[in-house]
């Protein structure tokens, strides 16, 4: 017994200075890649995926409108569905408001049908103060369909020039939450670009 009391008591000593040295040395913030692990288990901010049906369909990933075109001629009945994921941290910060802490991440998947598979997702991570002023501090990324590789990631003036205008929203649209189901036939109709959100709950 008294051995064991010993044991356990260098264990706790161990441990407050593996700790210790753990916060000392501030381990460097989670790369894009690292940061979205294990995301599609966080929370959903839409419990199911809703549909965009727009010929606003430039919305959230920067391609070019000569891309959009072809993809639309290509289907002109081109849909998509979005679901969008929250991490712990940012979890009130995304359903109730207010600013999102250091270390919150979202991620937005994109499917062109609605059980289909993810094509796309787009990231947002929350840095340090300072980091990029014009927007929340937010970095951007985008990723590949199974979120294995980024295609840019930063500040990225591509994503900026949307998401800026929501300093209201910490720079976030949030048009997703509450949406209704994508079948709906009044379902959800994104905003256009520069209008300001209107109620989420419509
Ligand atoms: C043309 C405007 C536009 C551009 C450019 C844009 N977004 Fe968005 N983004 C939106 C809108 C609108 C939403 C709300 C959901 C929707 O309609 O897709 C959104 C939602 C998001 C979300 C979910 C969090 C939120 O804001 O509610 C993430 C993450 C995101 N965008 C990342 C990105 C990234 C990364 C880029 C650049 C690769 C990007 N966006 C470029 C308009 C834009």
């Amino acid at each position: 017994m008294r051995s064991i009391g010993k044991g356990a008591i260098i264990l706790a000593a161990l441990s407050i200075v593996v700790a210790g040295v753990a916060l000392g040395s501030k381990p460097s913030p989670p790369t894009i890649l690292e940061a979205v692990k294990g995301y599609s288990d966080w929370k959903k901010a839409n419990a199911s995926p809703v549909r965009l049906t727009t010929s606003f369909d430039l919305l959230c990933r920067g391609i070019t409108p000569e891309e959009h075109q072809s993809h639309q001629k290509a289907n002109p009945h081109f849909e998509r569905f979005i679901t969008v994921y929250v991490n712990k941290l940012g979890e009130q910060a995304m359903m109730k408001g207010g600013t999102f802490p250091v270390g919150s991440v979202v991620v937005k998947e994109k499917r062109e049908k609605e059980k289909g598979p993810v094509v796309l997702s787009t990231v947002m991570i929350k840095r340090e103060d300072g980091y990029n002023p014009t927007c929340g501090d937010w970095e951007f990324g985008a990723l590949n369909a199974d979120a294995t590789k980024t295609d840019g990631e930063g500040k990225l003036e591509s994503c900026m020039k949307c998401h800026a205008e929501q300093s209201k929203n910490d720079y976030t649209f949030k048009t997703y939450i509450g949406a209704k189901s994508w079948s709906s036939p009044s379902g959800y109709q994104p905003l256009k670009f520069g209008r300001p959100p209107s109620s989420p709950k419509s």
